[in-house]
């Protein structure tokens, strides 16, 4: 029988259904239920678009939905930052006037030269000699040698460790002197040239893209030719239970001061992910079964969690039950989750604030997930469910500076 209406709330995916409740009410989901806020989405778009002094990419790796990215379209974001050239084909299928840039710093050959000839992708980011002779390889036709430059080329400068609650330090970046001498390189090919760096995500210093930006400064002073364009990466914060990041207004100011250790003319970029759809995103998942403190739960990190799992974030959590609303009286207790495959592994230890008397059957509603929940799903265990539908509520959590 819940099945049978799980169907019905499938075909309502496709419409504007009125809230996460009455959706939990009439289709009682025993599998997970994303429930997405496309007003919330456009909204966060504009607001990041409306202060961020430069172009704003949206990195599709976040949330590549496509109902998202239509969002995210809707909310003014006109430009994409992809990672792969599956992520190319989706936002040219869907967004054919979109402005494409596959900022991954290592990519396959194939995966240049078709973004480059089948989808018009000019922008690409390296870290190495070696990835950018593959790129100058691969999307300039022999005999074509010495017409003027078409392609943005970017050099990925390394950042040190930061204070960002998910480092990405380790993997990408070129170091000083080598982005220097990759600057030198890359200008007589590049009709523009730009630096990119990423604070690593969740960031909550908004100083760290001063530092940055003072950095990627010093790499101008000392290429000794031109830079167009820094790319500031992503990395905007969030709020989550427990973790208030400074409002977005600082992080604009941090970029503004830094401003003053490039050029004149200089212009800037941001590749944000998390700010923009985290928000317009929650998970409805339902209780399993109950083990003192502990909640297993049809969701888990091979699902729509993972961040929950080793990353160890937080989520804002509710609980649903149809027909009883939420009593603001009731006695709260902390809760760790067990996801619902066999590996010990998936386990959240949160903890999750809920109602003292969680019991078998009850939903819970976890939000900030439509940024690296959905995306990282995988099919572990059989466990890869999940029904769509959107939704009109608000956000379950709002981040300083965003409506
Ligand atoms: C190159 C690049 N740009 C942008 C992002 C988006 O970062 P965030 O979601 O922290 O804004 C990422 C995330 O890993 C990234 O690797």
């Amino acid at each position: 029988m819940a099945k049978v209406r799980l169907a019905a709330a499938g075909a309502l995916g496709r419409a504007i259904l009125p809230n996460v409740d009455a959706v939990v009410a009439d289709a009682r989901p025993t599998d997970p239920l994303l429930c997405l806020r496309p007003a919330t989405i456009a909204a966060a778009a504009r607001q990041f678009a409306g202060c961020f002094p430069g172009d704003v990419l949206y990195a599709v790796k976040c949330n590549p939905d496509a109902r998202v990215l239509r969002a995210l379209w809707a909310g003014g974001i006109r430009h994409f930052d992809c990672a792969s050239l599956t992520e190319v084909e989706l936002v040219r299928a869907l967004l054919p006037a979109a402005e494409i840039h596959l900022m991954h710093p290592v990519k396959s050959r194939p995966a240049i030269r078709n973004a480059f000839e089948r989808y018009g992708v000019t922008d690409f980011a390296f870290d190495s000699a070696e990835e950018m002779a593959k790129i100058l390889q691969e999307t300039v036709p022999v005999g074509l040698v010495g017409d003027p430059p078409l392609l943005g080329l970017f050099v990925r400068l390394a950042l040190p460790k930061g204070n960002a609650v998910y480092d990405l330090s380790g993997k990408f970046g070129a170091p000083l002197g080598e982005a220097i001498e990759l600057l030198r390189t890359a200008r007589p090919h590049a009709a523009r040239l730009g630096i990119a760096f990423h604070v690593g995500s969740q960031c909550l210093d908004p100083d760290a893209y001063t530092r940055a930006m003072a950095l990627a400064g010093e790499a101008i002073a000392g290429c000794g030719v031109a830079v167009d364009i820094i790319d500031v990466g992503g990395g905007f914060p969030v709020s989550y239970p427990g973790m208030a990041p400074p409002p977005l207004a600082d992080y604009i100011a941090a970029i503004s001061a830094g401003v003053s250790s490039l050029p004149s003319g200089v212009r800037l970029w941001a590749e944000p992910g998390r700010a923009l759809v985290a928000a317009g995103g929650s998970i409805v998942v339902q209780v399993l079964l109950r083990r003192g403190d502990t909640l297993f739960v049809n969701d888990g990190t091979y699902g729509n969690l993972s961040d929950a799992g080793v990353p160890a974030f937080r989520f804002p959590a509710r609980r649903i039950r149809p027909g009883r609303p939420e009593d603001p009286e009731e006695e709260l207790a902390d809760f760790g989750l067990f996801g619902p495959t066999c590996d010990s592994a998936d386990r959240m230890s949160g903890p999750f604030r809920l109602p003292a008397d969680m019991q078998e059957g009850d939903w819970i509603e976890l939000g900030q997930l439509g940024a690296y929940g959905a995306c990282l799903r995988t099919g572990f265990n059989g466990f890869d469910r999940t029904e769509l539908v959107e939704v009109t509520d608000p956000p379950m959590l709002v981040t300083p500076g965003y409506q």
